[in-house]
């Protein structure tokens, strides 16, 4: 186990978000994406973030389980005001694929990049040829090509969703794949908004993982919903040299906007390379919370969380006592819930995997469950569509032992 020193500067970044555009971005250290930090379990990460931009920010480390004190939200520590700085300190109790973001003034702050991942790695996990993080987001544009105005009434509402797609900042980009590779391709949807309905050229894969590490065993897809928050680990390939594969994402109607067909990028696959690549049947073995129709312990409705506003305060929750929450949504648009700080399972989709974003569709429920383990302070649970968590979609809720 060791101790890693990352050093983030938040700071204006000129965005060449394709050949001879740009944009005024924010970027940590300047970069969009961030610099990818990468762990083992058990590793202590020890951050600075020192704050070059002219506004405050602080961090949240989506997905980590780490103590209240260190989640990076205005409930838990003062912004970090310009020229000053703020040191994270944790250690990572999980493997998986994590990512981190500001969370003050999101919706203008991560449009403009800031954001990055973090990857950690555990022992005896599936070996594969090569191992990547794409992080898919977008960007509104105005007919000028500058940064779209933010947060009018009908943005935040129907949330903010543009026309440019990016992998790793880069708008549509081309990926290179060696033929009869077998990858591990850590996807991460960072966008304000935009539902991803993602898909390989319409090639099988294979889904290895989801929010909080690997699933009990691989699934075979042709396509997979990955919601604003949300990640999926996929097994891609092997393809045959020649081949040009679109990863777009297909149509999927959340209630808003208008579903298309969008590319996300090009992959071409070159000229082939031994694998050693080998995914086994059971890639890790997850108990259930509870049963799959274990009555709920609380109610938390869509339609109430969006018309609460930022003060609203659900009921505390005992250290050790099991969560069982039925997620209501009656609205007429989908929403990823999002809780801080702890990995549930959703007993309603008959799988058990560890999640902390699910997409609870308009016009549905979906039922989690979820233990508090011994990490007390002050929570919050939001949708992670970004305009309604600024909207006020979201509660503050307190862990109590
Ligand atoms: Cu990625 Cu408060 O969220
Ligand atoms: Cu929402």
């Amino acid at each position: 186990m060791q101790t890693r020193a990352v050093e983030l500067e938040a700071r204006e970044a000129d965005w060449e978000y394709t050949p001879g555009r740009r944009l005024p971005g924010m970027g940590f250290n300047g970069t969009i994406p961030g610099p990818l930090i990468e762990a083992e379990v058990g590793d202590t990460i020890h951050v600075r973030l020192t704050n070059g931009l002219s506004e405050p920010t602080t961090i949240h480390w989506h997905g980590l389980r780490i103590p209240a004190a260190m989640d990076g939200t205005e409930s838990v520590q003062a912004s970090v005001e310009p020229g000053e700085s703020f040191d994270y300190e944790f250690t990572v109790p999980d493997a998986g694929t994590f990512w981190y973001h500001t969370h003050v003034n999101e919706t203008e702050q991560l449009e403009r990049g800031l954001y990055g991942a973090l990857v950690v790695r555990g022992p005896g996990e599936p070996a594969l040829d090569d191992d990547r993080v794409l992080m898919l987001d977008d960007l509104k544009l105005d007919e000028d090509g500058q940064l779209a105005p933010f947060g009018d009434h009908h943005e935040l509402h129907e949330g903010r969703e543009g026309e440019v797609r990016l992998v790793n900042g880069l708008q549509e980009p081309e990926l290179e794949l060696a033929a009869g590779q077998v990858e591990r391709w850590r996807i991460v949807n960072a966008a304000n908004t935009r539902f991803m309905r993602l898909s390989i050229g319409g090639r099988p894969f294979t889904i290895l993982g989801t929010d909080g590490g690997l699933i009990g065993a691989p699934v075979e897809a042709t396509e997979v919903l990955v919601t604003p928050g949300e990640r999926v680990e996929l097994a891609v390939g092997p393809f045959a040299e020649g081949d040009v594969l679109e990863l777009e994402a297909l149509p999927y109607d959340r209630g808003r906007g208008e579903p298309r067909r969008e590319r996300f990028a090009t992959i071409r696959v070159g000229p082939a390379k031994p694998s050693g690549a080998s995914v086994p049947g059971i890639l890790r073995q997850i108990e259930p919370l509870t049963a799959p129709d274990a009555e709920p312990t609380r109610t938390v409705s869509m339609k109430a969380l969006m018309h609460g506003g930022h003060g609203q305060r659900d009921e505390d929750v005992p250290v050790g006592e099991l969560q069982v929450w039925e997620l209501v949504n009656e609205t007429s648009q989908d929403h990823p819930f999002h809780l801080h700080g702890f990995f549930f399972q959703v007993l309603s989709d008959g799988q058990v995997a560890w999640k902390d974003t699910v997409n609870v569709p308009r016009q549905s429920q979906v039922r989690i469950a979820w233990l508090p383990d011994d990490r007390p302070g002050e929570w919050m649970y939001h949708c992670h569509i970004l305009e309604h968590h600024a909207m006020g979609m979201m509660a503050h809720f307190r862990v109590v032992s």
